[in-house]
């Protein structure tokens, strides 16, 4: 099974394919964690996309693209996430032909609804484990009482340098320009399903395994 996970920033995309993939086995393809380990490790991708994802923008078709390219055929048997990805037009344009290439197709295309200022709650109170990854937030899971990470004892975190207000207004913005538009794109199709993301993760969870289950 191939599925789209779309939403605004802070949605809950990355959240629940994180869960998908432990619970189901399927297969991450996160464009924003590609970029940001693009730009960590200084490659051209990665020097290119800095500066734009700093601010808050998208980074090219052309980019983004070939990255899932690059790692589709990884995801060929126990199916694919696309967490951020598509976000234009001519992305989702892109991922057809790469998966009709591969005799592959998607089966749904998940769109997560929340409000813009709960967004903004979620988005700047957010940090992660510098060592293990693991996420919190400065309300829903705050680490302040100890410091250290309940499930590494690292005491170092980090914050995204594009999670702060002003970036994040500019980042939905974007997702209401260029992302919700390729919406009637899939409804043609048939493939959206609408889920509640101002529910709780589990309620949201819950709703996901509804519809991939076909109940
Ligand atoms: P990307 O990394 O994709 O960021 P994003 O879309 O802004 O999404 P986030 O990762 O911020 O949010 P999310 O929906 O995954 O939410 P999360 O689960 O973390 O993109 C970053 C940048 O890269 C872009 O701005 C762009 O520049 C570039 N880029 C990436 N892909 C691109 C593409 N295809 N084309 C062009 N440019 C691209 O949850 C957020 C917080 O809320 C967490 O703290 C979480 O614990 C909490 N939370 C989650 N669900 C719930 C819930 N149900 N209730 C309460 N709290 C919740
Ligand atoms: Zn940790």
């Amino acid at each position: 099974m191939n599925i789209i996970l779309l939403g605004p920033p802070g949605a809950g995309k990355g959240t629940q394919a994180a869960r998908l993939e432990v619970l189901r086995g399927m297969v991450q393809l996160s464009t924003g964690d590609m970029l940001r380990e693009a730009v960590a490790a200084g490659t051209p991708v990665g020097l290119k996309a800095k500066e734009v994802m700093a601010r808050g923008e998208l980074v090219s078709d052309a980019i983004v693209s070939a990255l899932i390219g690059e790692r589709l055929d990884a995801s060929a048997d126990k199916g694919a996430i696309f967490d951020g990805f598509p976000r234009t037009k001519h992305q989702a344009e892109a991922l057809e032909m790469l998966l009709d290439e591969r005799d592959r197709k998607l089966d749904y295309v998940i769109e997560l609804v929340v409000n813009e200022d709960e967004l903004v709650k979620r988005i700047t109170g957010r940090f992660t484990c510098a060592k293990c990854g693991t996420g919190y937030h400065d309300n829903f899971r705050p680490t302040k009482v100890t410091g250290v990470c309940d499930a590494c004892g690292s005491t170092e975190f980090n914050r995204r340098p594009d999670d702060n207000e002003q970036t994040v207004r500019t980042r939905m913005a974007e997702y209401r320009a260029k992302t919700e538009p390729i919406l009637p794109y899939y409804r043609e199709r048939s493939l959206v399903r609408q889920v509640d993301g101002m529910a709780s993760i589990d309620e949201v969870a819950a709703q996901i395994d509804a519809i991939l289950d076909g109940r």
